[in-house]
């Protein structure tokens, strides 16, 4: 029989998920195979039933049933779905349950985050941990050895501390978007060039009409360089100003003259581009006018002397720099949503 106890934090349960999580990752063969420890194990401090629960991320469920065998051999039971659908539920240890993987694919994202949004909630609110701790050693008090009904005593409890986690955890991951700014002063020093191209990766990645692709990216952090096309912008303005405002490293996007989404598909670009510069602590700012200085004949040329031959319409400038001064967003406007139910 199954005995249901909830006992004091132990350091070694650590141990333990580090133990199994190098087992699977020495086994699986598994496209974005990530490890996580979750559950009441994995919040130090907090009482908890003896048993690792660990999340795995993959890129598809379907890859993990065909490893079905590997998970028995590593001493699971596969027990599919397990009445969370989408899930792939695996135990190990029967009676004497060690240990409960719980593994989903990014079409069961809202999951995941459930998952890791409680153990990092719990991670960080105290409170909610001990009030967690007493409700479950009622439950276990209570519960005569019975799972189904230790966990119907705690559901209420573990169903609103899950909206309040999630509820923290989306804001927390949606507050990058909220925190980019356009950064108008830089610091004087360069980026470095492992920055640049994780810039460079994220705009590669960013949509694009039917899939063209055709939006390329000219990195320029040669100073004289930058300089120069600093030069030209202002000049469209007829300015004698820096418009790229000290920034040392200019991506400018240019995107095929023939393809009628060019303007889409650039500016899309651009915005992965300048999430990217804010999510890795660098300021980074549209700059316009890009069309304007590759249809002078200077322009034009530049172009050719970077080896561009097709024939591009310039979309915008993204600068990049070390910001020195993060302006504050302006407040919202309103009246701008419409909400059709
Ligand atoms: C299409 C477009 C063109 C822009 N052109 C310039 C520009 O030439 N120079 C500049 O200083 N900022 C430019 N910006 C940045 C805007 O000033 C900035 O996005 C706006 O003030 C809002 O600030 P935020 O990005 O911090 O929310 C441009 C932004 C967009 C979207």
């Amino acid at each position: 029989m199954r005995i249901i106890e909830v006992v004091d934090y132990r350091d070694e349960w650590n141990d333990l998920f580090l133990k199994e999580k190098k087992l699977l990752e020495d086994h699986l063969n598994l496209e974005g195979l990530q490890i996580h420890h979750i559950g009441s194990t994995s919040v130090r401090g907090l009482k908890a039933k003896p048993i690792i629960d660990i999340l795995i991320e993959v890129n598809r469920v379907k890859d993990a049933d065909a490893q079905a065998a590997v998970f028995e051999e590593l001493g699971y039971e596969v027990k599919n779905e397990y009445g969370i659908p989408g899930r792939r539920f695996y135990m190990k240890g029967g009676d004497q349950r060690t240990h409960h993987i719980h593994l989903f694919d990014h079409t069961h994202q809202l999951d995941i985050d459930r998952h890791l949004a409680v153990r990092d909630y719990l991670r960080c609110h105290q409170e909610a941990c001990d009030q967690y701790a007493e409700v479950k050693m009622k439950a276990a008090e209570k519960c005569h050895n019975d799972n189904d009904v230790y966990c119907d005593l705690k559901n209420d409890f573990v169903k609103e501390l899950e909206k309040t986690a999630l509820d923290w955890y989306q804001d927390k991951k949606l507050s990058h978007i909220f925190n980019r700014r356009s950064v108008k002063k830089y610091r004087n020093e360069p980026v470095p060039k492992e920055m640049i191209d994780k810039i460079i990766q994220a705009g590669l990645y960013a949509p694009s009409s039917m899939n063209r692709q055709s939006a390329i990216i000219v990195a320029l952090t040669n100073k004289e360089m930058r300089d120069q096309v600093a030069q030209m912008n202002a000049a469209v303005m007829k300015a004698k100003i820096d418009p790229f405002y000290g920034a040392p490293a200019v991506l400018i996007v240019l995107a095929d003259k023939n393809n009628p989404c060019r303007v889409n598909d650039g500016s899309l670009v651009m915005a992965n581009m300048m999430q990217a510069a804010a999510d890795l602590g660098l300021g980074s700012c549209w700059i316009h006018r890009a069309k304007e200085v590759f249809e002078t004949e200077e322009g034009k040329q530049l172009l050719k002397q970077w080896g561009i031959e097709e024939e591009v319409e310039g979309i915008a400038n993204c600068i990049i720099g070390f910001p020195d001064l993060i302006p504050y967003a302006a407040p919202r406007k309103e009246n701008r949503v419409y909400i059709v139910e």
